[in-house]
């Protein structure tokens, strides 16, 4: 066989046995691998099992779980290219995002249900069916012949809550994971005919802001008017960490800030990401932001703060009269190179403690945080994976910066002296994190073909 017939008979191989990869999908989608609920640890073990098997069944070498201190980081490898061949590390985390708010889903979260072109459930888009685009792909060629390159590969089951495990496991094990580059296709293109490859991830610092007021629940007519609600001392707090013109007021905050160049403004500019965009994705009946930046900038290339979650006084049905006696906020900050989220939490609490009334008693707590990353958009592999895309979709790939966070993009960096390339085939509108989640199969089989491709090009 020449090398494009190769080519060609293991994209015809996917398509060809396509029914049994459907069920496959199907199969892995119903394992609740829920990593943030520690009531599901015997289903993200179920999962990570189902991937040694599956591993193994491929023909992969020294496939293995490793338990770490929460989940297991499932290794597998095939070095059968050669020392000459490029070696390659997929990364991918078989973890998933709890489904609720439950009442919202119109079908079961973790069964898996075809709705036209799109298949709804949990984990459909973020990210089990990226992990299974990749092993498919290797499916489909090792169905032909054997691979041209080598593989690592790694996946962890904490990425949803902010992959603590596994930078550890990546320092411990840097002779294992020696690759020349890493395939992460855990990030997203921009529409079903737009390919697309991320560049640029921002970093995420995460805290649990907890507020003290009174020792105890009070009666809020005998004792309303002598102390300071600790809810309302938190939501002034955090009022006040933006300004009228959406700029975030910790001390230094934009310190760091790489501010974004002429080129990158132009670029940028021509993502079809408008306002229009935006309003449609997010169903809100406005926009809001930073002044100064357009949307796809204060998305991909400037930092921002959240409140994710606020907890204080009475929330159950009825009215009950009480000064609560405690306030907790999550907050949390996407962050932009060069950023750190140490230096971050210490501005947060200089702002606490510049701001924070005298009656009230605070504790700032850091959770998971990782810093931000941008890519080298002209490496090989990078050149090999716009190619595949081409020649898949029939148009030139975008780069892009995407708002969201992969932690261990930047740990890989650091610790393993690999660049990522960074794409994968989840589109804007797939819910993920969101209820109703689900992916768009015919971008999914095109992601495959292109994999494939990818695969099979780098090794030529
Ligand atoms: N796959 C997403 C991130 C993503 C989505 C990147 C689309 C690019 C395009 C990932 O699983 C995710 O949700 N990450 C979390 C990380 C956090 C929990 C540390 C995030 O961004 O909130
Ligand atoms: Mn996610």
């Amino acid at each position: 066989m020449t090398t494009t017939q190769k080519l060609e008979t293991a994209i015809q191989h996917f398509h060809d046995n396509y029914d049994g990869y459907f069920k496959k999908f199907e199969e892995f989608i119903r394992i609740p691998s829920i990593s943030a609920d520690s009531k599901y640890n015997a289903d993200i073990q179920k999962a990570a099992n189902w991937l040694v098997d599956y591993l193994e069944e491929l023909g992969m070498d020294a496939v293995k779980a490793y338990p770490t201190r929460k989940h297991p980081i499932v290794y597998g490898e095939y070095l059968k290219a050669g020392a000459d061949k490029p070696t390659i590390l997929i990364y991918g985390h078989y973890d998933v995002q709890p489904p609720d708010p439950m009442d919202e889903w119109k079908t079961t979260p973790f069964e898996p249900t075809i709705d036209g072109e799109f298949l709804v459930a949990r984990g459909t888009s973020d990210m089990k069916g990226q992990i299974l685009a990749g092993l498919y792909a290797i499916e489909s060629l090792l169905a032909v012949d054997e691979l041209n390159v080598n593989l690592k590969f790694i996946y962890e089951g904490e990425e949803e809550i902010g992959s603590p495990s596994i930078v550890d496991f990546i320092k411990e094990n840097k002779e294992l994971l020696k690759s020349d580059f890493a395939l992460n296709l855990d990030a997203g293109m921009l529409g079903k005919d737009t390919p697309t490859i991320v560049y640029g991830l921002r970093g995420l610092a995460y805290f649990e802001i907890y507020v003290t007021g009174p020792d105890h629940d009070l009666h809020s007519g005998l004792f309303g008017g002598v102390v300071y609600n600790p809810a309302q001392a938190l939501s002034e707090l955090i009022a006040g960490m933006k300004d009228e013109k959406g700029h975030i007021t910790l001390p230094g905050f934009y310190d760091s800030v790489r501010e974004l160049s002429q080129d990158e403004r132009e670029a940028l500019a021509r993502l079809k990401k408008d306002e229009a965009f935006y309003l449609k994705q997010t169903g809100a009946i406005a926009l809001y932001g930073e002044a100064g930046y357009t949307e796809v900038e204060r998305i991909g290339a400037r930092p921002t703060l959240d409140v994710n979650g606020f907890k204080s006084g009475y929330i159950g049905e009825g009215p009950k009269t009480v000064i609560p006696s405690t306030a907790m906020a999550k907050i949390s900050m996407r962050l932009v190179p060069d950023q750190t989220p140490d230096k971050v939490n210490e501005q947060l609490i200089q702002y606490m403690e510049e701001n924070a009334p005298a009656q009230i008693k605070w504790e700032v707590k850091q959770l998971s945080s990782d810093p931000a990353s941008i890519a080298d958009r002209n490496t090989d592999a990078v050149k090999s994976f716009v190619k595949a895309l081409k020649d898949t979709w029939g148009v030139e790939p975008i780069f892009h910066r995407e708002g969201g966070s992969i932690p261990i993009v930047s740990h890989m960096k650091e610790n393993l002296g690999i660049e990522s390339v960074l794409s994968g085939f989840c589109l804007p509108g797939d819910l993920i994190h969101s209820p109703n989640e689900h992916i768009h199969v015919p971008t999914w089989k095109r992601g495959i073909e292109a994999t494939i491709r990818f695969l099979y090009n780098l090794g030529q």
